[in-house]
């Protein structure tokens, strides 16, 4: 990027682009970055995540100019912003909203990455940085419910502070580190305030820079999982590349406009969400000698709190089945070793095994907000169970081969009923009796994915992936 002599560009911009590399820039990002063209619907995701970021970051800007954190003023000054500050209710549901249509476009935005492979063909760096941004995000969630002081601000920051305790040998420690006191108060509120305002948002804005500059060194994938790059015309432009600007950033618009039109339905209708997106225990201030009857995180969180209730062998275990949850995320890219990107062309079988582990997690998320009684608590395990399997069961689907998809049959099997016998040892009877037959999920899961394909030809037949992507126009 060297200065240029004289810019194409007039007046102020030319004068910048001769001291800075302008030009070079939006033509490599913008009106020369070629994207392919049979983006679909699922390819809204990151730009929406762009637009919600930007609305976090500015009502977060104007949140914090009336906030204060303090234990004994925090939630006070919460109901001030909401009842006395002008617009501040608007500000507030909009930040509160935000936070939970962050976490929804991002799941679309992932589960589309899953659905063509976008982590494959040199773009494991760019689900590796997308799964960083989802842990800062979580961290960001988090602090930020702790900051109005209610009720579940409290209890919530009181269970996850709690998980780090359950660490062999560095848990005390560690727990004490992150509160900054013995219990959850002042020092806790401060230094979370400090990482949800400052430090967080950095590092997730950084992290974006990183992630949208690795994405454009090696180029978008597409819903048919085509490399666009290796068939170009005599000017280096791909054959079915078109420039991101105008067509994508104009193409774009629409789907902001009707994002925005939701998002403030919602925010205008049901901020709350019935409880789902801001708890009703959370309009009582925080009261460390009452503790609510049923604490629950907010949605987002629940897929994992459901993995953290079902593994009850020590509490260790539960967090280590909870963070492993989340660490089997960052092996996607390493354990799908088809070279086929795209769902399209992949057997029925592996479409079944995305399908399942969708459907999957949406079922972990219910039963986290529910309260725990034998049958949920039955059926957190078993699709605890099917959630770390299809990790598995992606892998043995690298190789559409009969015999391999029989061992893993077997060998899933065997796993399931080690953790049955280990699980059932002394449970009581009656209960037991009550919930067994739950096992039909793993098996059935197991039976759909990899039995019923190893012997019927047409669940385990690729297809032919194309050589030009498949948009006609
Ligand atoms: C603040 C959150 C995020 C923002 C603003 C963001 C932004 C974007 C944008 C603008 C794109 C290009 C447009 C598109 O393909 O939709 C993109 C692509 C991508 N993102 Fe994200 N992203 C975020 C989080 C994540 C997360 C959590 C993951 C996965 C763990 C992820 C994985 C990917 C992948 C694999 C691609 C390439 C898709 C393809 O080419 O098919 N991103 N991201």
């Amino acid at each position: 990027m060297a200065a240029k002599e004289k810019s194409e560009l007039n007046g102020v911009l030319g004068w910048v682009d001769e001291r800075f590399p302008l030009m070079e820039t939006w033509k490599a990002h913008m009106s020369e970055y070629y994207a392919p063209k049979n983006f679909n619907v699922w390819y809204y995701f990151g730009v929406l995540a762009m637009v919600v970021l930007v609305i976090q970051i500015v009502s977060g800007i104007f949140l914090t100019m009336h906030y204060k954190p303090d234990t004994e003023l925090a939630f006070a000054s919460v109901e001030y912003i909401m009842r006395d500050v002008p617009g501040g209710w608007f500000i507030r549901y909009m930040h509160a909203t935000g936070a939970s249509a962050f976490f929804v476009v991002v799941y679309f935005h992932m589960f589309r990455g899953v659905m063509y492979g976008s982590y494959k063909g040199k773009r494991e760096l760019i689900w590796l940085v997308g799964m960083v941004i989802y842990l800062a995000l979580m961290a960001e969630a988090f602090m930020g419910y702790l900051l109005p002081w209610g009720q579940m601000s409290f209890w919530g920051a009181q269970v996850i502070i709690n998980l780090f305790q359950t660490i062999p040998f560095i848990g005390d420690g560690l727990s004490l580190f992150i509160r900054g006191d013995f219990v959850i108060g002042d020092a806790t509120l401060n230094r979370l305030f400090a990482f949800h305002v400052a430090a967080v948002p950095l590092v997730l804005v950084g992290l974006v820079f990183v992630h949208i500059v690795a994405l454009h060194t090696v180029g978008s994938n597409n819903p048919d999982g085509v490399e666009i790059k290796k068939l170009k015309d005599d000017k280096g432009v791909p054959l079915d590349g078109i420039p991101f600007h105008p067509y994508y950033t104009v193409h774009d618009i629409p789907a902001i406009v009707v994002f925005l039109m939701v998002f403030f339905a919602v925010l205008f209708f049901v901020p709350e969400m019935s409880g789902y997106f801001l708890e009703y225990a959370n309009f009582e201030p925080a009261n460390p000698l009452k503790t609510p009857e049923h604490i629950a995180p907010v949605w987002y969180f629940t897929p994992f709190y459901t993995v953290l209730r079902a593994v009850t062998l020590s509490p260790f275990m539960g967090t280590l089945a909870m963070f492993g949850a989340i660490a089997c995320l960052f092996a996607l890219p390493f354990l799908d070793r088809n070279p086929i990107k795209s769902w399209r062309y992949r057997t029925t079988a592996h479409m079944l095994n995305l399908a399942i582990f969708a459907a999957v997690f949406i079922i972990l998320g219910y039963l986290g907000v529910k309260s725990v009684s034998p049958e949920y608590k039955e059926m957190g395990v078993r699709m605890t169970e099917i959630y770390f399997m299809f990790f598995a069961v992606i892998f043995i689907h690298s190789k559409a081969n009969a015999s391999r998809y029989i061992t893993g049959f077997i060998v899933l099997m065997i796993a399931i009923i080690l953790i049955d016998v280990i699980r059932y040892n002394g449970e009581d009877p009656i209960t037991a009796a009550q919930i067994k037959w739950q096992w039909i999920w793993p098996v059935g899961y197991l039976a759909l994915t990899l039995l019923i394909p190893a012997f019927v030809k047409s669940w385990n037949t690729e297809g032919t992936v194309p050589e030009r992507v498949t948009y006609e126009h």
